[in-house]
Formats: structure tokens, C-alpha cells, sequence
């Protein structure tokens, strides 16, 4: 598919979001590792070509994920967007995003998750949009608050990657983490942003 047919659902001043691809599998896992060893749970895990047309079967098909692809303003491929527990009844999905992480902190994931919140709460026609986002990940945190997601909640989760607890490198986030009954944990914060909310900040 050349870039002119791709079928753009919502566009920013930068990027555009449209449906992900089995082509746009090989384009992320060709990104390299996150840098941040915070994030080694996110970088792409790693599947050979072989698996990788099963993997996005399995997500779409049988977990019933909705998957997006974030395009720059030159039409390459820097983002992924997930919809996770999809509950149509209740107008309601989890949210999901990566960026690759050459293009990371430059606004690009603000602006594509800004752009698709038109496309969510317009024509989806979504209610309410969840999301778990690490208390560690100011970034990430910083972005959706200023979408306008507001704080609902918290929990412990099982993190991947070095033990943040112990080696003074991660001092500043130690108090994000602790040892329980999944080992190393992490505090998540669970975020809502509802359709009235997200009109009234247009
Ligand atoms: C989270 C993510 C989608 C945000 O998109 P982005 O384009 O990188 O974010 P932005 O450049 O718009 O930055 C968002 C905010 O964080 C700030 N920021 C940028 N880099 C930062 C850093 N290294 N540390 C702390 N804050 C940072 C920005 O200034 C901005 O804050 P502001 O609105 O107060 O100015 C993207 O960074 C990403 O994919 N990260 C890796 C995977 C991940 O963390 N996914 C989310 C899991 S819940």
C-alpha cells in the first residue's frame, strides 16, 4: 500500500492516525530498545517474521483489540495505538500508546492522542476512555493530564527490568516501587477522561 492510500482517520498538525497494519508490525519491532531502563517492559518484544502475522490475528481477533498506527508529517510510522478491553456497551476502552523512541518527548504522542480523542469520542462513539500509566513515567503522565485525563485511582503491578529498589540510579523513582506478592511492583495511577470533560476543554 503506497502512503497515499492509507486510509488517515483523524489527523493533527503533524501526525495522522490510521488503522495498524501487518506491515506496520515490521515497522515497530524494527525500533530499537527504549534507552530508559524504566521502560524495558515497553521496548517492542521481540518476535521473528514468522510469528508476527499470529500475533496481530491474536490481538484483534481474540482479545478483541482495536490497534492504530501513528504517521509524522512525512508519513513515517512512529506510533502505536491500542484500544484494550473494548466494551462497546458501556462506551468505554482502555488505552494504550507507544511511541518509537527516537521521536520521544518532541509532543508527537500529545498530538496523536489529542487528534484520535476526535475520532474516540466522535465518530467510535466512545463515552469514557481508561488508562493505567506508571507513577514513575512523568512523561507519559504529564501528557494525559493535559489532554485533561484525571486521576481515579491506583494499583501495584508486576515491572519488568532492573531492581529499582536497591541500585541508587533510581533514588528519584524509588518511592514508586516496592517488593509484594508479584516481586518488584509499581505503582500504576488509573486515569479517566469522559466525552463531557473532553468537549468542555475544546
Ligand atoms: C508517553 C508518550 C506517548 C508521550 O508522548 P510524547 O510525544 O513523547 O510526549 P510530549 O513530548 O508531548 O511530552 C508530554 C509532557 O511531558 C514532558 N516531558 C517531555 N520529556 C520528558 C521527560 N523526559 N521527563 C519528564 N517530562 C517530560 C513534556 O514537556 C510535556 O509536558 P508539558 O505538557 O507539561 O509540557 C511517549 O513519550 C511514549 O511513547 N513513551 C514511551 C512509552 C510509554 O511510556 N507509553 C505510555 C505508557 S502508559
Amino acid at each position: 500500500m503506497t502512503l497515499l492510500e492509507r486510509p488517515v482517520l483523524v489527523a493533527g498538525p503533524r501526525v495522522q492516525v490510521r488503522p495498524f497494519t501487518r506491515a506496520d508490525v515490521d515497522a515497530w519491532q524494527a525500533w530499537p530498545d527504549y534507552d530508559d531502563a524504566l521502560l524495558a517492559g515497553t521496548s517492542p518484544r521481540r518476535m521473528p517474521p514468522e510469528q508476527r502475522t499470529q500475533w496481530l490475528r491474536e490481538l484483534t481477533q481474540r482479545q478483541g483489540q482495536i490497534p492504530f498506527a501513528i504517521d509524522d508529517e512525512s508519513g513515517r510510522f512512529i506510533g502505536r495505538l491500542f484500544l484494550r478491553a473494548v466494551r462497546a456497551d458501556e462506551g468505554a476502552a482502555v488505552l494504550g500508546i507507544d511511541l518509537d523512541p527516537d521521536v520521544l518527548g518532541r509532543g508527537y504522542g500529545t498530538e496523536a492522542l489529542g487528534a484520535f480523542l476526535r475520532h474516540y469520542f466522535g465518530p467510535m462513539g466512545f463515552d469514557r476512555m481508561q488508562l493505567s500509566v506508571a507513577a514513575f513515567n512523568e512523561r507519559a503522565r504529564r501528557s494525559y493530564a493535559s489532554l485533561g485525563f484525571r486521576l481515579v485511582g491506583s494499583h501495584w503491578d508486576t515491572h519488568p527490568g532492573p531492581d529499582v529498589i536497591s541500585e541508587p540510579r533510581f533514588r528519584h523513582v524509588a518511592q514508586y516501587f516496592r517488593r509484594g506478592s508479584l516481586g518488584l511492583e509499581a505503582l500504576f495511577y488509573d486515569m479517566v477522561l469522559e466525552r463531557d470533560a473532553w468537549r468542555a476543554l475544546l
